[in-house]
């Protein structure tokens, strides 16, 4: 009679034990090898965020971006392109070998452009930021010249420490997560570089002043 509750014990018991015992460890082994797994979360975190090809940054990368030509602590960004966001652009479409011999007719041309940047009385002209020869770039003090893309680079040379501020990240406006490749907006996406302060405005919704 003893024998025979041991028997049993051996023949049901064990076998059900080793099998419940492998259904804990294939399940466990699903959770963690699949592609939403703790351990390739944990993977993917510790991957360099240089190669952001390998980090899911959450939100697409925008198309008309260019590699800035500069870089912050020894990692590259990218800033938005300008010349498609610039009506007039190719300036060179008008600006050619060909004269232009009717009066005002920059004027006619451009009037709509006022420039209200730098001294009050002495407003910067337009060749100090565009190139005389070649109006499609901009100027660059060291006789190189600038492409509308990389604007910050030519605003930069007098604006310096507001250039500097932004490659950091401390002044502009970033257009992607931090993780993956950083993308930022140019100068000119915010300021208009004709007249780039903003204009002053009241709050939407303010509390009426105490009497
Ligand atoms: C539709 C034709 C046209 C296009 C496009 C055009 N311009 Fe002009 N622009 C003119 C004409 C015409 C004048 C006056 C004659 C001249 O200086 O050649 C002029 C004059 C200028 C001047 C001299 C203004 C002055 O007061 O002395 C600047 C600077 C200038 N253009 C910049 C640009 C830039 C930068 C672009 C491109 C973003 C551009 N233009 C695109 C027609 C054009
Ligand atoms: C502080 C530098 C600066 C000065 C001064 C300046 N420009 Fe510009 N201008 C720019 C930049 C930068 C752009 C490109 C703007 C952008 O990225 O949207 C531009 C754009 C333009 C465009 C194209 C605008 C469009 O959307 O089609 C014209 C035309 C132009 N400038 C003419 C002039 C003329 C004429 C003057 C002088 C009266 C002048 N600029 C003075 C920097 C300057
Ligand atoms: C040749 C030098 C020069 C260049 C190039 C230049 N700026 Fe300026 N900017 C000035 C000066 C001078 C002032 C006036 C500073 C002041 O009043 O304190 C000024 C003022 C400004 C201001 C402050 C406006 C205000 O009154 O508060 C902004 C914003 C600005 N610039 C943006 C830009 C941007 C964006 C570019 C490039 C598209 C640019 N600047 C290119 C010389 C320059
Ligand atoms: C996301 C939008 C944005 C971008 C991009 C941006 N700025 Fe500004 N900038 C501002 C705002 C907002 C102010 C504050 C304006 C005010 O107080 O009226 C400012 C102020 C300035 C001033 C005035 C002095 C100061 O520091 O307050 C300068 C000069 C200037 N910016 C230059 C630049 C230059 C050069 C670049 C590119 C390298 C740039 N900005 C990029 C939004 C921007």
């Amino acid at each position: 009679m003893k024998n025979l509750t041991v028997k049993k014990y051996l023949f049901y018991i064990i076998p059900f034990c080793i099998l419940q015992g492998i259904f804990v460890i294939f399940s466990a082994m699903t959770a963690f090898s699949s592609d939403q797994g703790v351990m390739a979360k944990i993977k993917k975190a510790t991957l360099k965020l240089d190669k952001a090809t390998q980090v899911e940054t959450g939100i697409p990368l925008p198309k008309n971006i260019v590699k800035a030509n500069v870089e912050y602590q020894g990692g590259t960004f990218f800033t938005e392109t300008r010349k498609r966001e610039v009506t007039r652009f190719k300036c060179s479409s008008c600006h050619n070998v060909k004269k232009v011999s009717i009066q005002n007719a920059s004027d006619m041309a451009h009037a709509d452009i006022k420039v209200v940047h730098g001294d009050k009385s002495n407003p910067l002209s337009c060749d100090t930021c565009h190139n005389k020869d070649d109006r499609d770039l901009l100027v660059s003090s060291n006789a190189g010249k600038i492409d509308l893309d990389h604007v910050y680079d030519m605003c930069g040379q007098c604006h310096f420490r507001q250039k500097k501020d932004w490659i950091g990240g401390a002044h502009g406006k970033r257009v992607t997560y931090w993780a993956g490749e950083r993308v930022v907006k140019n100068c000119t996406s915010c300021h208009n570089p004709h007249s780039p302060r903003f204009e002053k405005r009241w709050p939407k919704t303010y509390s009426v002043p105490l009497k």
